[in-house]
């Protein structure tokens, strides 16, 4: 059986944490092992990395370089392995990522993040990237107070408005991978619009 890579994407507050385990669950019902993984993060340098650029200040730049330092090993020993084995990788955040807040938000040219995705996975793209989108009050508001906000968290209004709008326009770029899906909707809404595009992979 063939590998199959999913991204999850959208700006914070999007709502994608609360559809992982519906979508492991449709895979596993189909037969397939799944992998869930996430970014920043996936191995323990990488978790370890994300902890550093999620809560220390830092260079636009050193940003960039941390979150594709610790692609590099997560696409390394967690990403290809697990696809090698026919494996459903479902990844809370890629390479649109960085695309999104660290040119997007922070305003860094693209063309120096396409060197640097050519260098980290050059060859591996995922095959359905879902972007969940909302408004920004919405996304603020689901964010709320109930835990510490991280460096992105506690960004302003205007970044996330970039953020949001970097991720739109990479949709429009390329709409045979990514499928915008609106999270606004109630949960099961949001599930149903899940289902159609899974359908019709
Ligand atoms: P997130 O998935 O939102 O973690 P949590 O749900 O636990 O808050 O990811 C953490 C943050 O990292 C998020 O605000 C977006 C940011 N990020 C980037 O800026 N660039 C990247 O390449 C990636 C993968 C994440």
């Amino acid at each position: 059986m063939k590998g199959l890579f999913i991204t999850l994407e959208g700006v914070d507050g999007a709502g994608k944490s609360s559809h992982v385990e519906w979508l492991a669950e449709h895979f596993r019902y189909a037969g397939r092992a799944v992998v869930f993984t996430r970014e920043p993060g996936g191995t323990p340098l990488g978790e370890k990395l994300r902890e550093i650029v999620l809560h220390d200040a830092m260079h636009p730049d050193t940003e960039a370089l941390i979150m594709f330092a610790a692609r590099r090993e997560h696409v390394e020993q967690v990403i290809r392995p697990a696809l090698a084995r026919g494996e459903v990788v479902i990844s809370d955040r890629f390479t649109d990522a960085s695309f999104a807040y660290q040119c997007g938000g922070r305003g860094l040219p693209e063309a120096r993040l396409e060197v640097l995705e050519q260098w980290v996975h050059g060859d591996l793209q995922p095959d359905l990237t879902l972007l969940f989108d909302v408004p920004g009050e919405i996304a603020q508001a689901r964010l709320g107070a109930a835990r510490t906000p991280d460096r992105f968290e506690r960004e302003r209004q205007d970044f996330h408005a970039r953020v949001r709008a970097a991720y739109l326009r990479r949709a429009a770029r390329y709409p045979q991978r990514i499928r915008v899906v609106d999270g606004s909707r109630a949960l099961d809404e949001v599930r149903a619009q899940l289902a159609d595009i899974l359908r019709k992979m």
